[in-house]
């Protein structure tokens, strides 16, 4: 099964809508059977990091599975120490051998290192040029960030990835994106597990027969965001799936968006230490 909906990219490269998170995926089994379950459930597509540090599993998991690459779409990220020019291709070279790849689908800026984004982004412009990757982007950049990216940019960043659910709705942001054709993709889409007991999205979920992850990961979908749930768990991997034989109207669309609190789980672009 391949899930339909796709977003496509400045450069004509398609993302399917949904993906699987592996953050906080541990490596070894855990890891590795996530990901496994996730490509039985159907999911081609698959985000991961060299800062989660299960890029082997994950590549295992991958090659385990015999399906044909072409129909899969594997993203990495280069963690912060790794920023800078020549140390973000030598880091690309070490997720690509982790991984098991010959080519990244989707290869991008982990967080948004002061001094040394500019230099990164030339490395990531590098490996596009030279079809180690198809596409290239960003994680947690501001409105502010990506202007300054901009100023040195060849090639504007194909998607911004960032913490992005019904608490933190990200309007301004997502409309800029949108100005400048930058696709929006959801980290923690379910707001790390902590936002499915809220009560609108009980409410929805209870009228539609759906479970409130679906109803969020639905939202995402209505609303033209990629979104990429992460689970451990085989139930939940394929419930997360399970988000194209419905629709939320027009008012639940607006009782979600009225949600936002502007409030993170993670960490704020602005003041990260790590
Ligand atoms: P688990 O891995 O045990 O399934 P996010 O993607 O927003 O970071 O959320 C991930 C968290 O949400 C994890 O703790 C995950 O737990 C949990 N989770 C993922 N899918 C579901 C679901 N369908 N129902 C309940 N919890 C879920």
């Amino acid at each position: 099964m391949k899930f339909k909906d796709t977003a496509t990219f400045t450069n004509g490269v398609e993302i399917p809508r949904l993906g699987f998170g592996v953050w906080q995926a541990k490596d070894g089994q855990q890891a590795y059977e996530a990901v496994t379950h996730a490509l039985k459930s159907g999911y081609t597509s698959i985000d991961t990091a060299a800062a989660y540090k299960n890029e082997e599993s994950v590549g295992r998991a991958i090659k385990d599975s015999n399906l044909p690459r072409e129909e899969l779409f594997i993203t990495t990220k280069v963690w912060n120490a790794d920023q800078g020019y020549e140390s973000t291709l030598k880091a690309f070279d070490e997720s690509l051998k982790k991984l098991q790849l010959e080519y990244i689908d989707l290869y991008l800026i982990h967080w948004p290192v002061a001094d040394k984004y500019s230099d990164t982004w030339r490395a990531l412009e590098n490996l596009y040029e030279t079809g180690k990757v198809r596409a290239i982007g960003v994680c947690n950049f501001h409105e502010h960030h990506l202007t300054e990216l901009f100023k040195t940019a060849k090639i504007k960043p194909m998607i911004n990835q960032i913490e992005l659910h019904p608490k933190l709705s990200q309007e301004p942001l997502r409309a800029f994106c949108e100005k400048h054709q930058i696709i929006v993709e959801a980290w923690s889409p379910l707001g790390n597990g902590k936002i499915l007991t809220d009560s609108t999205i009980a409410e929805i979920a209870k009228a539609h027969e759906k479970s409130p992850a679906q109803i969020i990961l639905r939202w995402d979908l209505q609303h033209g965001i990629v979104t990429i749930p992460k689970s451990v768990n085989a139930d939940r991997i394929a419930e997360n799936t399970q988000l194209f034989d419905f629709e939320l109207s027009a008012a639940e669309m607006a009782k979600i968006d009225a949600l936002n609190e502007d409030h993170r789980t993670g960490p704020d672009p602005d003041n990260f230490n790590f």
